[in-house]
């Protein structure tokens, strides 16, 4: 099926009531941003999707290769929801995302806080989220990005090939983009439905994340913490235990050092 804005307006989702279809854009960040920001601000549920982007933008300032062939896509949020459970919004994005990609046929699995991926050791990433919050306090948005490594090879995103996958790669065969799209927009606005009862969230989290249990190093704020991922708080927060007790942790980059079962 054709991925045009008329298209994704007819999937009929509350995440894509306005929708944007770029052949090429630096970042779908960028522009749903712009929308959120301007006067008026754009409503809850407007998407931009880029078939290409070429100067795509992942977490912590990294650059996020984004060929002909991905699913880039950025949704404006303005969710019923008070600013100090905003964080709530990814891990209930990466349970959706991991849901979606699963019904397609990949063992996909979260690692904390919201990468999707797929294979043993390390695992291989096939799939990103970047939710940035902005226009406090009167135009309270997230802007919710996602990328999936759809139908691309994995040397053409410009990352050492055992460290990312692609469904193409996975499955060893095309998607159609339209239909992953709009799946995975019905089961993250499944988990937006349920951000008020967001233990469910987090069960669900639980049963399909790879990050419990194993060691980890995780870099924050320059420091890193090293120990093992034991459990999650109530609000998504990763507790690591260390050689000298319970660490916290809210944000921050985690490498995978051994998980046993993978
Ligand atoms: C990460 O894992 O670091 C997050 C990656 C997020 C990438 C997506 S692709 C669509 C949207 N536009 C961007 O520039 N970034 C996000």
């Amino acid at each position: 099926m054709v991925l045009n804005r008329r298209a994704v307006e007819a999937l009929g989702s509350p995440l894509a009531v306005r929708a944007e279809v770029h052949e090429e854009i630096g970042s779908t960040q960028e522009r749903a941003r712009e929308l959120a920001v301007g006067d008026p601000g754009a409503p809850h549920g407007t998407l931009v999707v880029s078939k290409v982007q070429t100067g795509g933008r992942g977490r912590l300032g990294r650059s996020w290769g984004s060929p002909g062939g991905g699913l880039w896509m950025s949704v404006v949020l303005r969710l019923d929801l008070p600013l100090h459970l905003a964080p709530r919004v990814t891990p209930a994005a990466a349970v959706g995302v991991a849901k979606a990609l699963r019904e397609m046929g990949v063992d996909a699995r979260i690692k904390w806080p919201n990468d999707l991926l797929v294979g043993g050791a390390g695992g291989r990433k096939l799939c990103g989220i970047l939710a940035e919050a902005g226009g406090y306090p009167s135009n309270h948005f997230i802007v919710l990005g996602i990328g999936v490594n759809a139908n691309v090879d994995q040397r053409e995103l410009g990352a050492p090939p055992q460290k990312v996958a692609t469904l193409r790669s996975e499955l060893g065969r095309d998607v159609d983009l339209l239909e992953l799209l709009g799946s995975v927009l019905a089961k993250i606005d499944f988990e937006f439905g349920r951000l008020h009862d967001f233990g469910a969230v987090l069960d669900d989290w639980r049963s399909l994340e790879r990050t419990l249990g194993g060691r980890v190093r995780v870099q924050r704020f320059g420091q890193v913490v090293e120990g093992t991922a034991s459990d999650l708080g109530p609000e998504g927060q990763l507790f690591v235990q260390t050689e000298t007790g319970v660490v916290e942790v809210f944000e921050g980059d985690v490498e995978h050092l051994r998980h046993e079962g993978f």
